[in-house]
Parts: C-alpha cells; sequence; structure tokens
C-alpha cells in the first residue's frame, strides 16, 4: 500500500484528512512535510498493519492523543495515556483564572485535586516556578503519570494518592484547584467518552457528587484570603455557587469557557 492509497482508504471510511495524515505520521515516524512529498512512497508491511489498526481505533472514537500518546495543554506538550481524561482546552480558563488569583503572592501554596495527566498543576507550577504544587488523585497510574509531565517540564510537583481530602488532612493552601468528574450518570454524551476512565468522568445522579464533597470542606483547606477554582459542567454553574457559599466561602464568581459556556467557579475564604 502506498502514502496516497493509505490517506484515500481512511477517506472513504470516513477520517478526516489531517487525522489519517496524523496517524500515518506516528506509524512512519515523519512529520507530516515528509508525507504531503511522498504520495508515492510504499508503506513497510508492519507500518501498514498498524496504520489499519489505528485507523480501526480512531474511527471507533479512540481519541487521538490516547493513539498519539500526546496533548498539547497551556502551551506544554503532555504525555496522556488510556489512565487519564484528556485535558481540554476549556481547562485553560481555569489555569488561566488561577495564574491571575496568584499574581501578587510569593511561594504560593496550591492544590490540584483528581489531578489526572497533571495538566492544570504542571500548567500551574511551570507558569510560577515559585509555587509548591500539590497534586492528588485516586488513581497510582493517573498519579504517576501526572508525575513524569512534571519532570518533563522540569516542575516540582508533590504527588498524593487518595480520595478528595483523604490524603490532606491538616494541610492548607493559598489556591485549591480542581476539574473533577461532573457529568451525570445517565448523560447521553456518556457513550462518546467511553474511551476515557469512567471514574474520570460521572460523579453520581446529577454529576454534583465530587464538586459537593469538594466545596464543602475547601474553606477548612484554605489560608485566610485563599480561594477555591472549580471547573463544572455548562448548566452547573447555580449549583456550583450554592455548594461554594455554603463551604463558607464569599464572592462567588463564574467564569466562562472559550464557547462562552460556564465552566468556572470560584469562591475564596475571609482574610484574617
Ligand atoms: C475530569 S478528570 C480531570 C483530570 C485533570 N485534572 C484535567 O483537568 O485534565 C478528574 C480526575 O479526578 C480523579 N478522581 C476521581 N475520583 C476521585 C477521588 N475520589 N479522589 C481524587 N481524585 C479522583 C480522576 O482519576 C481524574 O483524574
Amino acid at each position: 500500500m502506498r502514502v496516497a492509497e493509505a490517506l484515500a482508504l481512511a477517506r472513504a471510511r470516513g477520517l478526516a484528512r489531517l487525522d489519517a495524515q496524523l496517524l500515518l505520521t506516528l506509524r512512519l515516524a515523519k512529520p507530516r512535510s515528509w508525507l504531503l512529498a511522498h504520495d508515492d512512497a510504499e508503506l513497510p508491511a508492519a507500518v501498514e498493519q498498524q496504520f489499519r489498526a489505528s485507523l480501526a481505533q480512531r474511527l471507533d472514537g479512540v481519541p487521538m492523543a490516547y493513539l498519539s500518546g500526546e496533548r498539547e495543554f497551556h502551551g506544554l506538550s503532555l504525555a496522556v495515556t488510556p489512565a487519564v481524561l484528556v485535558p481540554r482546552p476549556d481547562t485553560e480558563t481555569l489555569v488561566d483564572w488561577a495564574l491571575e488569583g496568584l499574581a501578587g503572592r510569593s511561594r504560593p501554596r496550591v492544590l490540584d485535586l483528581g489531578t489526572g495527566s497533571g495538566a492544570i498543576a504542571v500548567a500551574i507550577g511551570h507558569a510560577r516556578r515559585d509555587a509548591q504544587v500539590t497534586a492528588t488523585d485516586i488513581d497510582a497510574a493517573a498519579l504517576a503519570l501526572a508525575q513524569a509531565n512534571a519532570r518533563r517540564h522540569g516542575v516540582r510537583v508533590e504527588g498524593l494518592l487518595g480520595s478528595w481530602w483523604q490524603p490532606l488532612a491538616g494541610r492548607r493552601f493559598d489556591l485549591i484547584v480542581s476539574n473533577p468528574p461532573y457529568i451525570a450518570e445517565g448523560d447521553p454524551h456518556l457513550p462518546a467518552l467511553r474511551h476515557e476512565p469512567r471514574h474520570a468522568l460521572t460523579a453520581g445522579v446529577d454529576g454534583l457528587d465530587a464538586l459537593r464533597l469538594i466545596a464543602a470542606a475547601a474553606a477548612g483547606h484554605l489560608e485566610p484570603g485563599g480561594q477555591l477554582l472549580l471547573e463544572h459542567g455548562a448548566d452547573q454553574g447555580a449549583a456550583v455557587r450554592a455548594l461554594i457559599a455554603a463551604g463558607g466561602m464569599q464572592g462567588q464568581e463564574t467564569r466562562r469557557d472559550l464557547g462562552n459556556r460556564e465552566r468556572c467557579t470560584g469562591g475564596m475564604v475571609g482574610s484574617a
């Protein structure tokens, strides 16, 4: 099979041309520019086999990031495996807000709850080299990947394994951020996300179980004047503002994502 035939096959099966080119460059370990100039090149048999296999996976909805093993987030290339949620561009809204909140604080202590690939923790630690960043996850494979991503970018991240506040007894932070699971268990979008870890996506019948737990105890883990910033579903802004108020925090504010949907809500504990 030649390069042009492989691309035509992918197109005939319904894969976008750019995705097909990316799959082929991954399997050939050559840049896209090579592909564009070598339409007639014959694919080695092993490459053709791998290409056909990854084409079938991609058509079955496996995220491109799992096939390439990489995803760019906040300008950083991160390793990604099926153990973690693929970092989403919308989550950069949370990181930008966190960095705004940290302006003017030196050596801030930052906590990322449910770190997954480490996207948020690494992006904050990379932008704020003086920050002391702690990241938690309930999944050991996710935590190991987050720490590998931190090392890749020369960022120091303390990793703690455990469920939400359980590994954090007695610890306080200047900023707590989290993009927890927030999809309702019966949500019709779940089948499209079936290749990502279920525990990274769903949180109870209304999707608010993790947000409830986090908001309820955050004030007890924040320094005076400290801030909590949470990502949530587009229809959960009002509920999360109420959870943050019920958790004893003030100044609830919601920010919108790149698609202009309510995506992140924050609150603060009072200054001493
Ligand atoms: C929506 S993903 C977010 C991952 C990453 N922070 C991001 O923004 O790409 C939620 C993460 O929460 C973790 N998680 C789920 N339940 C948890 C729990 N009980 N305690 C701590 N982390 C949990 C999952 O393993 C997953 O990595």
